[in-house]
Formats: structure tokens, sequence, C-alpha cells
């Protein structure tokens, strides 16, 4: 079987992780233990499952001229993800998150874009060439964690050469209406799924009509994750709650990316939208179990053993 080229475009980062006991709050040290350097980002956490689950994997971004984009690269590199589409910014730093993990597992995380939004012309013009060199069929994956008009040009040179694509709206902020249509499908978490729709997305109600608002505005097929791990599902047939699995959460970074990853890999392997969101949903229910983001991503052979469990209690809502 082909497997389609994964081509993840968007941020990059290096994370720098730590445990604390209780929320931040202001003008407080607080005390942390367990830390972890890990690789990160939106993309490099796609393209890090596109490799793993045996599909070519392109990383499009930028990173800086220090040595920290070298703790990124280096899971990615073992796993043979392709990165002559990553380019580097001089005299800039690679993106940076800070991540504090409380014990109920709902991190909070600093982000420093530093690179990911310094692109000049070489480095578009090195996006560019590798979305035209990419082995087809492909699917493009991508983040608005990069500027806006890099996110636009991608997305024409991908739609010229009949690449799919599916997107992660962070930050909402940045993405364009017109460009609704352009998109495959569209995985926003509740607060991205409001900035875009103007809806509350919070409940399964009413993620189920800011997911129905954002079809109206051109997207195919719509996916909102919701904050306990499942997801409401908008196609053009049906409206579907997908429920989470119930688990112990460690910590929530990077689940969201699990699931626009694995739902896009099970998109591109002709998977219809229903299973694929029980894939998001079996991959960020994994993910929450293990402290880090990319330690916590499943196999092909754990996440299967999972999605059928999930696809017993999806249900379909009223239209
Ligand atoms: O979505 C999670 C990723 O974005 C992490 O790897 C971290 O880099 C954050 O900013």
């Amino acid at each position: 079987m082909t497997r389609a080229t994964l081509i993840s475009l968007g941020s990059i980062n290096a994370d720098f992780q730590v445990r604390i006991d209780q929320p931040p709050g202001a003008k407080e040290t607080l005390l942390a233990r367990d830390f972890c350097r890990f690789a990160g980002g939106k993309a490099s956490n796609t393209a890090y499952l596109a490799a793993r689950f045996g599909h070519p994997s392109l990383l499009i971004g930028r990173v800086g001229d220090d040595g920290l984009a070298e703790q990124t690269f280096a899971p990615l590199r073992d796993l043979g993800v392709c990165l002559e589409g990553v380019s580097t910014a001089k005299s800039e730093a690679t993106g940076v998150s800070m991540i504090l993990v409380p014990p109920d597992g709902k991190k909070h995380i600093v982000l420093a874009s530093n690179a990911n939004d310094q692109w000049d012309d070489a480095a578009i013009g090195q996006m560019r060439e590798a979305i035209v060199r990419a082995a087809l069929p492909a699917f493009l994956v991508l983040d608005f964690e990069v500027p806006a008009a890099v996110v636009r040009l991608a997305v024409e040179v991908a739609q010229a050469r009949g690449i799919k694509v599916v997107v992660d709206p962070s930050f909402p902020d940045r993405v364009a209406d017109d460009l609704l249509p352009a998109f495959l499908a569209i995985t926003p978490n509740p607060d991205e799924a409001e900035g875009l729709s103007g809806k509350p997305a919070a409940s399964i109600e009413q993620a189920a009509t800011a997911a129905k608002a954002l079809r109206e505005r051109g997207v195919d097929i719509v996916c909102v994750k919701l904050g306990d791990g499942g997801c409401v599902l908008a196609t053009a047939d049906t409206l579907t709650h997908l429920p989470a699995e119930r688990v112990d959460v460690v910590d929530s970074t990077g689940a969201g990316d699990a699931f626009t990853g694995l739902f896009a890999i099970a998109l591109s392997e002709g998977h219809a939208p229903r299973e694929a969101a029980a894939w998001g949903v079996a991959g960020a229910n994994r993910a929450v179990t293990v402290y880090g983001s990319q330690p916590g991503y499943p196999d092909r052979e754990q996440l299967l053993a999972r999605v059928p469990r999930i696809l017993e209690r999806a249900r379909t809502l009223d239209a």
C-alpha cells in the first residue's frame, strides 16, 4: 500500500517542562521538579507521528541558529523525517515553550515564537520548493504558529498540486475567513472554535453549533476537540459526538497535536471522517497518560487497540 506523504508546516519548538504542585499565581516563585527537555512544536509533533505511522514525513518550518533546534530534530532524525523544508533564521533563537504541568495534567504553556515568526524570501522559497517536490499523494497538515502569509502561500501551492489541507487553527486570529474553503478539515479546540465561528463551543451542543457554522463558512470537515479528550465531528452527512475514554491524565501537552496528526493520517489512508475522528480521540487519550508530548504518542498497534472502543460509544447528534 502506498502511504501518502504527510507534510507538516508550522511551529518547531524546544520544550522545557517541569511539574508543579499547584497552578501558578502572581508574584510568587514556584518550586518545580521533573525538569525535562523535549522536542516540540505543533508541526514537529505531527511530523513525528506521521513517520511513526510509516508515512513519508516532511517537516517545513523555521529554527534559530542556536543549539536548541537539535533538541527538536533528534527524535525526528531517528524516525527518518525529512528536514529539507526547515530553514535557519540567522541571529534568532529557536522557538521555545516553557511548560508547567500541575497534578491535574492541565498544562500551562508560555511560548516564545522566536524563529517561527521570522521568514525571509529565501525561507519562503525553500518552503515552496519542498511542497512542489513532495511525492504525491500528499496531505498538508498545518498550524498558524507561523506567519499567516506563509500559510496562505503554502495552501495555494498545495492546492495547485491537489494536496489536501488539514488545519490546526492555532493561532485562530491569524486564520483569514477567505482561506476556510481551501481546507479539507479543521480541528479547533473549543476556544479556537469560538474565535473562528463567534459561537461558544465548550459543551457538546455548543461545539456542534460552532462546527456547523464553520462548515457553512466552507470547511468540508470540522472536528472540535473537546476539553475532556472527546470531539464533535461535523460533515456534510452527519454530526457525531465521539466521547473520550476515562484515563488518568498525567500531562495534556501535545494531546491536541496527536489528535490532529492522527486525524490527518487516517484521512490520508482513506478512512471515513468518523473513523479518522476516532483515531484522533484515541491518540489524544493515549497522549495525556504520559509526561511530555511525543513520549506519549501511540504506535499503530496501541492506537488501533483503542479505536473500536471509541467508535462503539460514538453517537449521532441531531442536526
Ligand atoms: O501543542 C503542543 C506543542 O506546542 C508543544 O510541543 C509546545 O511546543 C507547544 O507550544
